[in-house]
């Protein structure tokens, strides 16, 4: 299939793919740019999405988009209790995506359909698309040294290391260096094993999926991507950063606020820290005014993101202390969504403060910013351990968010020889994406590689 010529290839070109993304901001957007992808090299896309969270098709007028039924009520729709909201998709979606695909496949109107693209959370969609004999790949959106931790939680839950028990935060976990208890990619739920399941599930059906592609790429992942070869035996794709192969339109659910950038256009070169923390992870008000106070003190120039929903129990920045903005000065700029691709890619930008959502994390390196880290679950915790200790590209803000601590270690990353060194390791990382998207690049190869496969079917 590899040694396909190109001659061959194009003979084959011209087919559909349907791609479904779990519909949250972190997954819908690397979908969306593999589509891009995959759409630059012949084939016709197909997008199914759930009412929740519908993509804006009117940025991709060259894709179809099939909406189904997603069931859920109003209430179920906020993301405050996630793992519920995965397991109701992965429950309710499955006669509306079994019409949607018959439906789909009865339709001789368009391109013949080759195979199913799916989120891996999506792990339902495996049995839908078996039962109509369509071959079915699969897109983590997410890292896959975090994936190899999600799939050894059965190891993990033998060997106790999880539940996370008090006083063991430190403790090495020697079965998956260089993770320590603290960074296993878990959540606080009030149904663990609910977790379990859905990520028991989502392994189980990758494994039966005929392919797995990843916004990741092998100069980056080169120790993980062996191992999950070893335990994955799959045709396995890293094409990523997904973004790079194009230019993007914006996947926004929120608007972009573009003053982000007028105000950039305001500040020198390096000077500022882009503060936010993705579009799902929440705070306490406490904690948002540690934040507040901690940018503050550092006496640098801040833009933050605040999206509606932060702060748990607030509208918007409410809980700041009155006159705070005031007394900024022009000094901070509080914004609900940035263009945050612009931004990091903008020369104003010294330094992210993070939650290490993967896309943010890929973003950051492929600008060639430095990042503070601050996960909040699952598998931030485990890129920002990558971040901080393998990738050497940021610092993790370790001993409790506090006004001393954020000042500290925003000053460590902007001020102090620390700091430079990283800038030094994350604009060599961002050297070696160039060189991976590049003809005969490893990213290059393997999106050669992706469409020959998926053109065989
Ligand atoms: C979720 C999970 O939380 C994360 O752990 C997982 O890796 C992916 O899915 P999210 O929290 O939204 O993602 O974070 P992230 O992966 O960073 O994705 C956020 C996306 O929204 C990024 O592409 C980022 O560029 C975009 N964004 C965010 C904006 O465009 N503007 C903003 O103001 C904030």
């Amino acid at each position: 299939m590899e040694n396909q010529s190109e001659a061959q290839l194009q003979e084959r070109l011209g087919r559909q793919l349907i791609l479904f993304p779990l519909p949250l901001q972190g997954h819908i957007s690397p979908m969306l740019q593999l589509a891009n992808i995959l759409y630059s090299k012949g084939f016709s896309i197909t997008i199914v999405h759930t009412k929740f969270n519908s993509p804006n098709p009117t940025n991709y007028p060259h894709f179809t988009f099939y909406p189904i039924f997603d069931g859920l009520s109003e209430s179920e729709y906020s993301p405050n209790d996630i793992i519920s909201l995965l397991s109701l998709l992965n429950q309710n979606c499955i006669v509306p995506f079994q019409e949607a695909l018959a439906q789909l496949l009865a339709d001789k109107s368009g391109d013949p359909i080759a195979c199913l693209i799916s989120d891996a959370i999506l792990h339902f969609t495996s049995a839908v698309a078996k039962s109509f004999n369509l071959p079915r790949i699969v897109l983590r959106t997410g890292g896959v040294s975090s994936f190899l931790a999600f799939a050894a939680f059965p190891l993990l839950l033998e060997k106790g290391y999880i539940p996370t028990q008090d006083g063991r935060a430190e403790e090495p976990v020697v079965e998956l260096p260089p993770l320590r208890v603290k960074d296993l990619p878990v959540i606080k739920t009030s149904n663990p094993e609910k977790f379990y399941e859905l990520l028991a599930s989502m392994i189980q059906e990758t494994k039966n999926s005929s392919g797995l592609i990843w916004n990741s790429f092998e100069e980056l992942e080169e120790s993980a991507l062996t191992k999950l070869r070893q335990d994955f035996p799959i045709p396995i794709f890293p094409v990523g950063p997904f973004h790079k192969h194009f230019t993007v339109s914006s996947s926004s659910l929120i608007a972009d606020d573009t003053s982000s950038i007028s105000w950039l256009n305001e500040q020198s070169p390096n000077s500022v820290i882009y503060v936010g923390f993705g579009s799902i992870a929440a705070i306490e008000e406490k904690e948002f005014i540690e934040i507040a106070w901690g940018l503050v003190n550092s006496k640098l120039p801040f833009l933050w993101v605040v999206r509606p929903g932060l702060v748990r129990g607030a509208e918007w920045i409410e809980p700041l202390p009155e006159g705070f903005l005031e007394m900024l000065n022009g000094r901070g700029h509080i914004v609900k969504w940035a263009p945050q691709l612009e931004v990091l890619a903008h020369p104003a930008v010294g330094a992210f403060w993070t939650h290490n959502g993967w896309n943010s994390t890929i973003e950051s390196i492929c600008e060639g910013v430095p990042m503070i880290c601050m996960p909040c679950f699952t598998d931030q915790l485990v890129n920002a351990r990558y971040v901080s200790h393998v990738w050497k590209v940021g610092v993790q803000l370790e001993n409790g968010l506090d006004r001393v601590n954020i000042e500290q270690a925003i000053k460590k990353i902007m001020v102090e020889k620390e700091g430079e060194e990283i800038r030094k390791q994350v604009l060599n990382l961002k050297e070696k994406i160039n060189l991976c998207l590049e003809l005969g690049g490893s990213s290059y190869n393997s999106v050669k590689s992706m469409v020959n496969y998926i053109a065989s079917f």
